[in-house]
């Protein structure tokens, strides 16, 4: 999409990803967060700015952002269930087998491998970006019935071309967040 004008006057200063996230991504001077650990001790999934490599590129800015598309259209379970479901194919071709035809996606290469996993029947082999170790209990249901945007823990979503981790989500930061909204911090709240 050509935006008009582009180069000929100040460019808009770019949106920080990480805008809006809790207390920044930042928790305890025992997370580590100064030096985002994991990114020197081999868990670079679970630092900030883990950004994987999607098979598709499908664009959050695009689709959230420049289409304004609600968060739940897609991710259908994220009010009701722990986990935010990743959207089917059949979801995407509501969109591109008919509605959206236009000569860009009839040119796209990204297009052409969408109607490939569709016609094959498979899923699309999306990369996990939030991974937590299997010890924490997560649930969104609880988060969003409360209250707490998306974008306080996941940032600027409705940016990003490609999605990456705004917050190192260490436990201090998880931790800091229930002491000030007086949530639970007992252990077995977060911990199976
Ligand atoms: C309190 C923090 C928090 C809020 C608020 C939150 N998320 Fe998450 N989100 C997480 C964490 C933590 C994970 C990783 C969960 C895991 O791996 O067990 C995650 C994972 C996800 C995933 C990957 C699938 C999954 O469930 O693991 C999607 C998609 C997602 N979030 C979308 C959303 C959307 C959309 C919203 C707003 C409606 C939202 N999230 C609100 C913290 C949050
Ligand atoms: C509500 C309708 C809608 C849905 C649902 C939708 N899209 Fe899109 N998508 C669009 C529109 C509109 C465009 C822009 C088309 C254009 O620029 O001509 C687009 C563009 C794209 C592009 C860029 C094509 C290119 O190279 O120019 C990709 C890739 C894409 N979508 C993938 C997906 C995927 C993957 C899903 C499912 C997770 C999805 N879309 C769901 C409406 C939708
Ligand atoms: C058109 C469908 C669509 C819409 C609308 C959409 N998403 Fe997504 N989202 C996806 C797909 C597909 C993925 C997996 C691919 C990827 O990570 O880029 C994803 C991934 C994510 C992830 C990372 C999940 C993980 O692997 O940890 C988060 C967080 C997320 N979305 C949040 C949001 C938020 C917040 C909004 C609203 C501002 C939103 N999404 C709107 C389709 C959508
Ligand atoms: C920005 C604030 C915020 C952050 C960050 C946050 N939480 Fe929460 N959490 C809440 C609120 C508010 C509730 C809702 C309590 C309620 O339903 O009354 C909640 C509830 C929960 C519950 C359900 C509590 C229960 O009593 O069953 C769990 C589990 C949980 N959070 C885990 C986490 C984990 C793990 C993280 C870090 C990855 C996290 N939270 C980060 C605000 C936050
Ligand atoms: C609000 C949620 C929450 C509460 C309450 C909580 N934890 Fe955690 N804890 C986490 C998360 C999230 C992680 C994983 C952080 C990461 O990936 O670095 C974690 C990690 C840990 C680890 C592993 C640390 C590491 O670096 O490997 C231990 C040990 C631990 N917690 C113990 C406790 C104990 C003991 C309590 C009670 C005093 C407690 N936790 C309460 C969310 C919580």
């Amino acid at each position: 999409m050509a935006e008009e004008g582009k180069g000929a006057t100040v460019e808009k200063p770019k949106l920080d990803l990480r805008a809006g996230v809790w207390n920044n991504g930042q928790a305890a001077p025992w997370d580590f967060h100064i030096i985002d650990h994991y990114r020197y001790f081999n868990f670079p999934e679970r630092a900030r700015g883990y950004k994987p490599e999607q098979p598709i590129k499908f664009s959050h800015k695009l689709h959230a952002g420049d289409l304004k598309m609600e968060c739940q259209f897609c991710h259908h379970t994220v009010a009701k269930s722990e986990f935010a479901a990743i959207p089917e194919v059949e979801v995407c071709m509501g969109c591109h087998s008919q509605l959206v035809n236009t000569e860009a996606t009839q040119k796209s290469e990204e297009i052409k491998k969408l109607k490939e996993f569709h016609e094959k029947g498979e899923p699309i082999p999306w990369q996990k970006v939030h991974v937590m170790p299997d010890y924490v209990r997560f649930t969104h249901k609880r988060h969003v019935k409360a209250g707490v945007a998306c974008q306080e823990c996941h940032g600027q979503m409705d940016s990003m071309e490609v999605v990456e981790r705004a917050s190192s989500m260490k436990m201090g930061w998880c931790v800091g967040c229930h002491r000030e909204k007086g949530t639970s911090i007992d252990c077995a709240v977060c911990h199976k």
